[in-house]
């Protein structure tokens, strides 16, 4: 039996892949224009820093990890997501010592064993941006921003943003016994995910996508904060209102994660079956302690790829139009095909993207090969033109031919590339 692959793993296949690549692209040049830096981490850790990162009581560490032992006897789990690393990586390398805040992204696959449906895979990918060492509430508006700014240059469309705050551990605390309390007399009524959530994270009660009705009259988290962290929440807004970054405030929004204190939010968006969220993230101000360094506010947030490109629109055209060839080189007669690879080669060094025949098939399927390619140029390479020292090029679009000395080829196809780009703007 032929192999296949893994349930809730995809190929990602060279069709697909331009699609990728502009995304991840776009996702770089943002950190760039937003001064966030890369840093790679290790795609397996210790299982103990999710333990403690991500939370005992969540899904994710509950259910979801994909943990083994190596040969040296040590605990290692796939990463589920990309922040406990990012933040074992600042610690370990006393990225807290420098004058400046960190501000980091990340893109890489994670790994979580959930149950499958559209959009939801178990090792998926994510673009992530982690900023640690401020507590300023501009900075979670600028987490929301790059996201928002990002959804909006690769053409997605209909983003709905809400946020919320959690508050502190402490007010959480709290407000865990006023909802318990609330939630206790509808026990029955609610429905099994609802019950087993009251007993092990019950503010991810109000979460739930079947039991709403239930919840009309629940008590809000947003009442119990103190003034410092409504100050926060009210100052978060404003940063959000100062760049026009349209948002809604969800009081039952809580996130998957343990780890989140005063802003929480999520990025939303129609059209993935069931699910509608794209992306999502907050402020952890606990986390890099509970991890074993420094007391360090962070905030950051992740957005998956998968589903960021089942969503893309409009982008097929400008797509397109970067995977095209530069030139087809069309070699006819064996002395040209023994040419053939120098003048590509002289061709590729030159910057120019360039594909020739190797199957020494007719002229005929050469040019129907260029076609396919999208070639902006074809070379033609016959046995009377290489004696000459010479090549037919001809541009595609315009059907016009020319002959040209081999030594020029890729000075003229450059020179008549700038002219077309020159004439398409
Ligand atoms: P998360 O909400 O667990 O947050 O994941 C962020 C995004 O990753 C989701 O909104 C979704 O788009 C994508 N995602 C998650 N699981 C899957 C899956 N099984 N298949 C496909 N896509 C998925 C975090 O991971 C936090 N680390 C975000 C963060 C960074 N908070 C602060 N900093």
């Amino acid at each position: 039996m032929a192999f296949q692959k893994p349930p809730g793993t995809q190929d990602i296949l060279p069709a697909a892949a331009g699609k990728w690549q502009y995304v991840e692209e776009k996702a770089r040049d943002l950190c760039r224009r937003f001064n966030y830096r890369e840093l790679r981490t290790p795609i397996f850790e210790a299982t103990e820093l999710f333990q403690r990162g991500v939370g005992e009581t969540t899904d994710i560490v509950e259910k979801e990890m994909y943990t083994f032992t190596d040969r040296g006897n040590r605990s290692i789990t796939l990463r589920p997501e990309g922040t406990a690393g990012t933040m074992r990586a600042y610690v370990e390398n006393k990225l807290y010592g420098e004058p400046d805040i960190a501000k980091l992204y990340y893109i890489g696959p994670m790994f979580r064993y959930e149950r499958q449906q559209a959009g939801r895979y178990r090792q998926f990918h994510q673009f992530g941006i982690e900023a640690l060492g401020s507590d300023s509430p501009a900075l979670d508006a600028e987490v929301i921003a790059l996201a928002y700014t990002f959804y909006q240059e690769v053409g997605i469309k209909g983003v709905r943003v809400e946020i919320n705050s959690v508050g502190t551990p402490a007010i959480r605390a709290a407000f865990r016994d006023e909802l318990l309390g609330f939630l206790r007399p509808k026990r029955e009524l609610l429905c099994k995910d609802c019950q087993s959530r009251m007993d092990r994270n019950p503010l991810r009660v109000l979460d739930c996508k079947v039991d709403q009705h239930h919840f009309e009259g629940a008590p809000s988290i947003l009442d119990s904060l103190d003034d410092a962290c409504r100050e926060h929440f009210e100052q978060v807004q404003r940063s959000l209102e100062g760049m026009s970054i349209p948002f809604s405030i969800n009081p039952r929004l809580v996130r998957g994660l343990d780890y989140y204190t005063h802003t929480a939010f999520e990025f939303k968006a129609e059209g993935i079956g069931a699910i509608d969220t794209i992306g999502g993230g907050g402020r952890y101000n606990g986390l890099v302690e509970d991890i074993g360094g420094p007391n360090q506010p962070g905030v950051g947030l992740a957005i998956g790829l998968e589903r960021t490109v089942m969503l893309m629109q409009e982008q097929e055209e400008e797509l397109a139009k970067r995977q095209r060839l530069d030139v087809y080189m069309v070699a006819l007669g064996e002395q040209a095909e023994q040419h053939a690879s120098g003048v590509l080669y002289a061709l590729r060094q030159a910057g120019l993207s360039a594909e020739r025949d190797y199957q020494s098939r007719k002229m005929k399927a050469q040019l129907k090969s260029a076609d396919r390619l999208q070639a902006s140029f074809t070379a033609i390479l016959g046995e009377d033109e290489l004696a000459k020292g010479e090549i037919v090029l001809k541009t595609m679009a315009t059907g016009e031919q020319q002959t040209v000395p081999l030594t020029e080829l890729a000075a003229v196809v450059q020179q008549l590339r700038e002219q077309t780009l020159e004439g398409e703007v």
